[in-house]
């Protein structure tokens, strides 16, 4: 993260402590590793996160350990270690937490990415489905993130799913040889999957498939609509998406992503969740619902970034004290100190450098004022300051009150 994306990172942050704080989250931090079995058991094993993108590591005592490729079990191994599921329910967490995937990596798409990652446990309310998604939608707005759409789906219940996945096989199973072969080990291994093919050699079969969406259970089609109507009703921007599966194993009824509208191919997806509620069990908890969402903020950078959002932030500084004066040196680090101590953010040039190299840098700092400090002003035991933002006044001031002055001015 360059200094010139700081601002945006800093906005974002201020954004996800706001919206957190208006829906009544609180702040969870787990550790940048933890046992591999939680995400084997949690994320599933036959996921491309677990299969092909965790990090896994022995440790020195044996113990396979893996670096976060994604906050859910991670979250729900803390809440179940820590008793949460005594505390009042449901209990509302997020964090941004630094993830690990073995990925390809390209633009938007890093082996490192930072997380913003919201998780409800303890209610299957499908109001609670519309919130998190209001959570998304709050912070993008709030970063100045237009034209996203939320994609929604429904996966339904496992029992209910589990006879449309046969179903989805027969569909499929006479077409097997022209697969491509990531979608012929899909077929054996998650079938549901076949549906997030973005290989060419499956669209046409992947846009014919009968839809899970369209069949739903009773509960679960009332759960979608409750949902869907929930959305409606905020406002938020949403579209069915009878192909959406998500990438990870746990989910149940609710999924959804939030995509830009001009982001034909899903690649840059901003965020994505869904509803989870048999994990907890997975993982050996008692039965819990849960619901979350992750979104990366670097990819919400470059998508600020698209829609021209910019930071006045150019300046390092708002004083910048040039000196060349034989024996200044401890008078300029002490007056700079009396500077910081007002709270004033003050870069001394490099002793020995010409005036001009050192003026060249006090232009280039964004400082406000220069303070100038040559033998003649060190003899007279006084400074010139000069204003680097009007006409380029200057004027000669004692060094003893100076901190005091340049105060009163940028204030002024
Ligand atoms: P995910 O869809 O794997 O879900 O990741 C969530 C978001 O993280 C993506 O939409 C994207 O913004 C960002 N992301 C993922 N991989 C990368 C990458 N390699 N580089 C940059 N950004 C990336 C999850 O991780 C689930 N834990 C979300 C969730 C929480 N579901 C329920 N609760």
């Amino acid at each position: 993260m360059l200094p010139d994306m700081q601002p945006y990172w800093e906005a974002v942050l201020e954004g996800i402590r706001e919206v957190t704080r208006l829906h009544g989250f609180r702040r969870i931090d787990t550790p940048a590793f933890e046992y591999a079995g939680v995400f084997e058991k949690g994320s599933g094993d036959t996921t491309d996160i677990i299969e092909k993108e965790m990090y896994v590591f022995e440790d020195r005592g044996g113990e396979r350990l893996a670096l976060t490729p994604e906050g859910t079990p991670a979250i729900c191994r803390a809440y179940l270690e820590h008793g949460m599921a005594s505390w009042p329910q449901p209990v509302r967490l997020y964090t941004t937490h630094a993830m690990f995937r073995y990925d390809r990596p390209q633009k938007g798409r890093y082996r490192q990415h930072t997380q913003f990652d919201c998780e409800v446990f303890g209610s299957a309310d499908p109001l609670v489905d519309a919130e998190v998604i209001a959570v998304l939608w709050r912070l993008y707005e709030r970063l100045g993130i237009r034209n996203v759409t939320v994609r929604l789906g429904s996966l339904d219940d496992i029992e209910p799913r589990r006879a449309y996945i046969e179903q989805l096989k027969d569909y499929y199973r006479p077409h097997l040889e022209k697969l491509s072969e990531d979608s012929q080990r899909r077929f054996a291994r998650n079938p549901l999957r076949l549906l997030d093919s973005k290989d060419e050699r499956d669209q046409a079969l992947k846009e014919m498939a009968p839809k899970l969406v369209e069949q739903l259970s009773t509960p679960a089609q009332a759960h979608h609509e409750a949902v869907t109507g929930a959305l409606a009703a905020a406002g938020i921007a949403y579209a069915v998406d009878p192909l959406l599966v998500r990438g990870l194993d746990y989910y149940n009824r609710t999924v959804f992503e939030v995509v830009p509208n001009d982001d034909e191919r899903a690649q840059g997806t901003l965020g994505g969740g869904g509803r989870y509620d048999g994990l907890m069990e997975l993982l050996g908890g008692p039965p819990t619902p849960g619901i979350g969402f992750g979104s990366g903020i670097e990819r919400l950078i470059l998508e600020m970034q698209k829609n021209g959002v910019t930071f006045d932030d150019g300046s390092v500084a708002s004083v910048y004290v040039v000196h060349r004066a034989e024996g200044a040196g401890a008078a300029v680090f002490a007056l700079a100190g009396e500077l910081r101590e007002l709270g004033i953010a003050t870069v001394i040039g490099e002793t020995g450098k010409s005036m001009k190299a050192q003026m060249r840098g006090a232009n280039h700092s964004g400082a406000r004022f220069a303070v100038i400090i040559g033998d003649d002003e060190w003899a007279a035991r006084q400074a010139v300051l000069k204003d680097l933002a009007g006409e380029g006044e200057q004027e000669s001031l004692p060094l003893g009150n100076l901190a005091t002055t340049i105060r009163a001015r940028l204030e002024a």
